[in-house]
């Protein structure tokens, strides 16, 4: 069981005005902001933080949108935290997405989906590292 993981508000819910809604709702449902900052990924950072779906036939739109505008990228605490994000964020596909999630309230398509949660322990962990030194944790 995690007890951290890594999320990003992305380009769409910024350029929305939704940062403070998505930051209320992750508050709402327990996570304590253990590092955080506002920043935006030049294309090729893009590429390198979904180096993963390289393969995938999105990679390019998603690089592409993920380096379009400012981001929120921050490190949450909380027991369970992987599993918990995931719950609280929805289904990738907002459509597919429950009632009362961040992705249903606050994301227009698969896309452009307001906000990014690690998949596992191993991965929240790459990902925290890739934006947020020791020093900027708390
Ligand atoms: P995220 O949780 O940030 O992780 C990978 C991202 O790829 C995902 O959210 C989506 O935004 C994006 N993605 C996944 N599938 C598709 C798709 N079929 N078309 C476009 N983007 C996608």
């Amino acid at each position: 069981m995690s007890n951290r993981t890594f999320t990003m508000i992305k380009p769409d819910a910024v350029r929305a005005g939704n940062i403070g809604n998505i930051l209320q709702m992750i508050n709402a449902a327990g996570f304590k902001i253990i590092a955080m900052k506002y920043t935006k990924l030049s294309t090729e950072k893009a590429g390198q933080f979904y180096e993963v779906h390289k393969e995938r036939p999105f990679y390019g739109e998603l690089t592409e949108f993920m380096s379009s505008g400012p981001i929120v990228a921050a490190i949450l605490e909380k027991d369970n935290a992987v599993a918990d994000f995931r719950k609280l964020i929805g289904a990738t596909n907002p459509a597919q997405a429950e009632e009362g999630t961040i992705r249903k309230k606050y994301a227009a398509s698969i896309g452009e989906n307001a906000v990014h949660g690690s998949d596992s322990d191993e991965n929240a962990k790459i990902e925290g590292d890739f934006f947020f030194s020791g020093l900027e944790r708390f």
